[in-house]
């Protein structure tokens, strides 16, 4: 008899962006003449910038030739794109990380959900409430909980509740964890953290022999110089954090899927008799049994961010996006909205008006405005009462959908 996995059958609904797909979809099916304006999922608008492009095409033309041709690559990824990012993403911000801890991957949504294949089964997991979906579900599925209460947490996992009493910004848990995800700028709320707010947490993983897991996705939308953009520009870091970083929001790369995750050899975590081992040659372990690497052309084109022209040209985006971001903040507030976020991050999140539930607001804005955003709730208990918009749009849809939202009755 084939057993499935039970833990999937603790899970509720469906995943939560396939689940708004759905919803979008039917509503669109349903009533073909309304243009409906999508701000739910995080996902890119604008183009490859030409730089990548040229790249891109390079890798292409360098596997029609025999002289140049790759089969299976390196599976951490090709030297020049990992020494690309450790000089560029790393060393130039006064950070040393070698490009041997750098292993390059097609997405930092599987790494955050890998990575927990590498610690113990019997690990406490800490989670911000609201947060990224994947870090609880994932938990979930790797067997580390119990059911969901009806408070809609898991037994088992430490949640740390984000709201406007504390700025959105968890506080340290009453409860040990072993492992602690922490993602800034955050998504869904936006906020961002400061190295003081960094520092305590670090200094509580090193005093609680915990790992944080790191989640960097949206660093590139840091535009305040005091705001760190990778967890180890804290000190002691490296021996208790490693980090997911990812190209899909920085270059527009949410189709052409190119990410990485650096993990310091000074990463350690312990056996069950205590004993030290570093977390590195485990993922190398992992990621060499179970991947085969990132494409070639694909690692080209990502490399190509970090040319000078590269890297202006990405930053004009970046730019582009922060600006609908400003947009969406000042109209909403204009509108009546209680606003957060959206500064240093592409999502803002706002409290729903008349603390309606977070999918009857969907519903509402959906059906009336034709307006699609991620409801609060889906990101966990504590967003509940909150509304997250995307500035991943076109500007002329973000200018349109915004005075829909104001015309709402
Ligand atoms: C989001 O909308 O939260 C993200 O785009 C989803 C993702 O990055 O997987």
């Amino acid at each position: 008899m084939a057993l499935i996995n039970e833990n999937y059958l603790k899970l509720q609904a469906g995943y939560l962006f396939p689940e708004i797909g759905r919803r979008v979809r039917e509503f669109a099916e349903a009533n073909p003449d309304k243009k409906v304006i999508r701000m739910g999922i995080g996902d890119v608008t604008q183009p490859l910038v030409p730089e990548v492009v040229k790249a891109f095409h390079q890798g292409v033309d360098d596997m029609a030739n025999a002289e140049t041709f790759k089969g299976y690559g390196p599976e951490q990824g090709y030297d020049f794109l990992r020494e690309a990012i450790a000089l560029n993403d790393y060393k130039n911000r006064g950070v040393d990380i070698s490009a041997d801890d750098i292993f390059v991957s097609d997405g930092s949504k599987c790494d955050t959900g890998n990575i927990q294949e590498v610690f113990g089964s019997g690990n406490k997991i800490a989670i911000c409430d609201p947060v990224y979906p994947v870090y609880a579900d994932t938990t979930v599925m790797s067997g580390k909980t119990g059911e969901i209460q009806p408070n809609g947490y898991f037994d088992g996992i430490i949640y740390m509740p984000c709201n406007e009493a504390n700025s959105f910004i968890p506080e340290l848990p009453t409860e040990r964890p072993d492992l602690i995800f922490l993602c800034f700028p955050n998504n869904p709320t936006g906020t961002v953290a400061s190295k003081e707010e960094l520092t305590k947490w670090v200094n509580y993983a090193r005093a609680n022999k915990c790992v944080i897991l790191y989640d960097a996705a949206y660093e590139a939308f840091i535009t305040d110089d005091s705001i760190p953009h990778s967890i180890f520009e804290i000190e002691g870091a490296k021996e208790v954090a490693l980090e997911f970083r990812s190209f899909s929001k920085t270059a527009g790369f949410t189709g052409t899927r190119c990410a990485f995750t650096v993990i310091p050899s000074e990463l350690k975590a312990y056996d069950s008799e205590g004993k030290a081992h570093p977390v590195k040659p485990l993922w190398n372990r992992r990621h060499t049994t179970k991947f085969n690497g990132v494409s070639y052309p694909v690692q080209k084109a990502a490399a190509a961010i970090y040319t000078e022209e590269g890297k202006k040209q990405v930053k004009e985006v970046i730019n582009y996006y922060l600006e609908n971001a400003r947009i969406m903040r000042e109209s909403l507030k204009e509108t009546g909205f209680a606003v957060f976020g959206g500064v240093n991050a592409p999502y803002v999140w706002v409290k729903t008006p008349d603390n309606m539930k977070s999918w009857d607001f969907f519903d509402k804005l959906l059906f009336e405005a034709n307006v699609v955003g991620t409801p609060g709730s889906g990101f966990g208990p504590s967003g509940e009462g909150y509304f997250r918009f995307s500035a991943f749009a076109d500007r002329d849809n973000v200018l349109e959908a915004m005075e829909r939202v104001k015309n709402l009755k």
